[in-house]
C-alpha cells in the first residue's frame, strides 16, 4: 500500500498557484469539442478527470492537440460528432460522464459508456428519465438506474419541456443543459425538487454564454435554451483556478498561522467554492480577496465551531469537516446528502476516518458533527484511509496540524490535484526534529534525552523499539530470525514511554531491555527489513509539536530524512567499550571489558 507520513505540522504560510477548476475545465472542453471553430484553452486541469475527456473526445474522433503547460488546442466539430460509434471509460470523472451522455444522446449514435466499479455505483437514472422524454434512447447494461450505459440513434423530441429532478445531483441539469443545444428546438427543463448545488449550475450557464448560447431562467426552478442556439467558440480562453482545490490552502491559513494566500480565484470566480471562505470567516478567520486571489489567516482568538448549511459548497465543505478540528466547539455540517454519492459515500468515509483519530462524530443521514479534540483527548496518529477519493486524501492532510498521521493512498488527489502534498508541504512547516545517528554506546541516547529535556522537545529512543520488539518476541514464544512473526510482534508492540520509563502491555521493562542478551536480540530482529518497516510509522508517530530528539541509526537516513539537523556522534570502540561497561557494573550488572570490545566490535561490523 501506498503511503505518505505527514509529520505534526506548526505553522502554514506562503503563496500557491492554483491548478485549472476541475468543473470548468471539462465543461471547456466538451464545449469547444461541440462548437463551431477551433478553441485554445489555457491553464486547463491536468488530472485523471480531465485525462478521461480528453480521451473520450479523441475517441469521438475530435482533434485535441496540446500545446503544452495546460494549453489545448480543440477543432470543434460544430455538433456533428466525427465518430458514430465508440465505448468509451470515464473512470470516475462524473464531470465528464453525465454531460457526455446528455451530449451523446442527443447527438446521435452508438455508443457505450462505463467507468470503474464506483461509477456503476453513482446514480444516473433521473438524467436518463429526462434524455428520455426527448425521446432518447438510453438503456441500461447492468443495474437499471445506473452506468454503464447504452445510447442508440433515436428521432429527438425537442420543442417541449423536460422535467428533470434536482435534488440528486445537480450535474443531470447540468448535462442536460450542455447538450440540448444539439437538439435544435427551443426547449425548457423544469427541475423537480429542490435544486442542489446551485453554484455548480451557475458555473454551467457562465460557460455555456462563453460559447454564445444564453439560457434564460426563471429562478432554479426553469431553464430555456432557446431556438437555434448553437455554440461557437470564443477563440481562447482561460480556465480559473479551482475553487475546491483553494478550500484546503486556505483552511492552512486559517488553522497554522498563515497568511496562505492562493492565486487564480478570488471576487470575480464564476465557481461557487470560492464562498468557502465566508464559512472560514464564520469560523473567525482573517479573510483578504483581491479579483483574483483570496487569503487567509488564523484570528487572534483561534477558529470557532459553526453550524452551516453546506448545500451551496458540497465538495469545499468537507474541508470544514477536518478544519473543525482546531475550532472551540462542535461543528455542524447540514444538507450535505449529495455526500453519499460522490466518489464514495463521504459521511460515512469521513465519519469513520475521523474516528480512528479519537474523534467524536455524529453522522447522520444529512449532516455530520465534528467534535474538536481536547488537551485530554487529544489526536491520535493513525493511518488514514482515502476510499479512492480524493478530497478525503486533502482533507486529512489539515489533522496534520494535531497529530502526525499517515494517509493511505496519497496519489488518489490525482483526479484534480495531481501534486497537492508536494504544494502542501511547499507552505507548511513542520515540527522541528533533530536527529542523532551513530554507533552503539557512543553516548546518543544519554544526549539526546538530555537535548530533548533543555528543549522540551518529545525524545524517541528508536532502540528502545528494536529491543521491546525482542523482548515482546521472547515472551510471545517467536523466534528473532522469523521475520514475518516479528514483524506482526513489532505492528503490535503495546510499547509505551512515560516520564522516562519503558512499559510493554503495561509492565515495566526499563531494565529488562537493558540487558546484553536483548542488545544481542535487538541487533538480530533490526536486521530484519519487515521488522524495519513495521516499526517505521510508530516511530515516525513521536514527530509531534513543538519539537522532536530522535536516538538511532537511521534516523536521519531513513526515518527522518528531512530532520532540521543530523548528528552523528560517534567515539573509538575502546572509548565506547569502556563506557558500557561502567553503565553495567553501576547498574550492578555483571561486565568484562575485552568480551564487551569484542562484541561491540563485531556490532559496528
Ligand atoms: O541504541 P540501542 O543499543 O538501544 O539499539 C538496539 C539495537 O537496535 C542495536 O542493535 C541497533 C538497533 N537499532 C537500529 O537498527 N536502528 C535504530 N534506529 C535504533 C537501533
Amino acid at each position: 500500500m501506498e503511503f505518505i507520513d505527514l509529520p505534526q505540522m506548526i505553522s502554514a504560510c506562503g503563496t500557491l498557484r492554483l491548478p485549472g477548476s476541475k468543473s470548468i475545465s471539462n465543461r471547456v472542453l466538451l464545449l469547444a469539442a461541440l462548437a463551431e471553430g477551433e478553441t485554445e484553452v489555457r491553464d486547463l486541469l491536468a488530472s485523471d478527470d480531465t485525462a478521461r475527456m480528453l480521451e473520450a473526445l479523441r475517441s469521438l474522433g475530435i482533434a485535441v492537440t496540446g500545446l503544452g503547460e495546460g494549453a489545448w488546442r480543440i477543432r470543434g466539430c460544430g455538433g456533428n460528432i466525427p465518430v458514430r460509434q465508440a465505448e468509451l471509460f470515464l473512470g470516475n470523472a462524473g464531470t465528464a460522464f453525465r454531460p457526455l451522455t446528455a451530449a451523446l444522446a442527443l447527438a446521435g449514435g452508438d455508443y457505450v459508456l462505463k467507468g470503474v466499479a464506483r461509477m456503476h455505483e453513482r446514480p444516473i437514472g433521473d438524467l436518463v428519465d429526462g434524455l428520455r422524454q426527448l425521446g432518447a434512447d438510453v438503456g441500461y447494461l447492468e443495474k437499471e438506474g445506473y452506468p454503464p450505459l447504452r445510447l442508440k440513434p433515436a428521432q429527438i423530441r425537442a420543442g417541449n419541456v423536460v422535467r428533470v429532478r434536482g435534488d440528486v445531483s445537480s450535474q443531470f441539469l447540468t448535462g442536460l443543459l450542455m447538450a440540448l443545444p444539439l437538439a435544435g428546438a427551443r426547449t425548457t427543463v423544469e427541475v423537480v425538487g429542490e435544486l442542489i448545488s446551485k453554484p455548480y449550475i451557475e458555473i454551467t450557464l457562465a460557460t455555456m454564454a462563453r460559447f454564445g448560447v444564453r439560457v434564460e431562467r426563471q429562478g432554479w426552478q426553469s431553464f430555456t435554451v432557446p431556438e437555434g442556439a448553437r455554440y461557437v467558440s470564443p477563440g481562447s480562453l482561460y480556465v480559473e483556478g479551482d475553487a475546491s482545490s483553494a478550500s484546503y490552502f486556505l483552511a492552512l491559513g486559517a488553522i497554522g498561522g498563515g497568511p496562505v494566500r492562493v492565486e487564480g480565484v478570488g471576487r470575480d470566480s464564476i465557481q461557487g467554492d470560492v464562498r468557502f471562505a465566508e464559512a472560514l470567516a464564520e469560523m473567525g478567520a482573517v479573510i483578504r480577496m483581491g479579483p483574483n486571489w483570496i487569503e487567509a489567516r488564523a484570528p487572534a482568538e483561534g477558529l470557532t465551531g459553526i453550524t452551516l448549511d453546506c448545500n451551496h459548497i458540497p465538495d469545499a465543505a468537507m474541508t470544514l469537516a477536518t478544519t473543525a478540528l482546531f475550532a472551540r466547539g462542535v461543528t455542524r455540517l447540514e444538507n450535505i446528502a449529495s455526500w453519499r454519492v460522490k466518489e464514495t459515500d463521504r459521511i460515512a468515509a469521513m465519519a469513520k476516518e475521523l474516528g480512528k483519530l479519537g474523534v467524536t462524530v455524529n453522522a447522520g443521514p444529512d449532516f455530520l458533527e465534528v467534535q474538536p479534540p481536547s488537551p485530554e483527548r487529544p489526536l491520535r496518529p493513525q493511518a488514514i484511509d482515502t476510499y479512492d477519493d480524493h478530497r478525503m486524501a486533502m482533507s486529512f492532510s489539515l489533522a496534520a496540524f494535531g497529530t502526525p498521521l499517515r494517509i493511505h493512498d496519497p496519489g488518489c488527489t490525482a483526479k484534480t490535484f495531481p501534486d497537492y502534498f508536494e504544494r502542501f508541504s511547499e507552505v507548511t512547516r513542520p515540527a522541528p526534529v533533530i536527529a542523532i545517528d551513530g554507533p552503539t554506546a557512543s553516548g546518543k541516547g544519554t544526549v539526546s534525552a538530555r537535548v530533548a529535556a533543555a528543549l522540551g522537545f518529545h525524545y524517541l529512543d528508536s532502540g528502545a523499539l528494536y529491543r521491546l520488539t525482542a523482548l515482546a518476541a521472547r515472551k510471545a514464544g517467536v523466534a528473532w530470525s522469523d521475520e514475518r512473526a516479528l514483524a506482526e510482534v513489532a505492528a503490535g508492540l503495546e510499547a509505551e514511554f512515560r516520564d522516562g520509563r519503558v512499559f510493554l502491555a503495561g509492565e515495566e521493562v526499563g531494565e529488562a531491555i537493558r540487558s546484553e542478551e536483548m542488545a544481542d536480540g535487538a541487533s538480530q530482529v533490526a536486521a530484519l527489513p519487515a521488522v524495519r518497516a513495521a516499526l517505521l510509522f510508530r516511530q515516525r508517530a513521536f514527530h509531534r509539536a513543538p519539537g522532536l530528539v530522535g536516538d538511532g541509526r537511521d534516523m536521519g537516513s531513513v526515518v527522518f530524512p528531512k530532520a532540521t539537523l543530523k548528528v552523528f556522534l560517534t567515539a573509538s570502540a575502546e572509548v565506547r567499550a569502556e563506557r558500557r561497561y561502567q553503565q553495567l557494573r553501576q547498574a550492578g550488572q555483571p561486565a568484562d571489558l575485552a568480551t564487551i570490545l569484542a562484541e561491540l566490535q563485531a556490532r559496528d561490523a
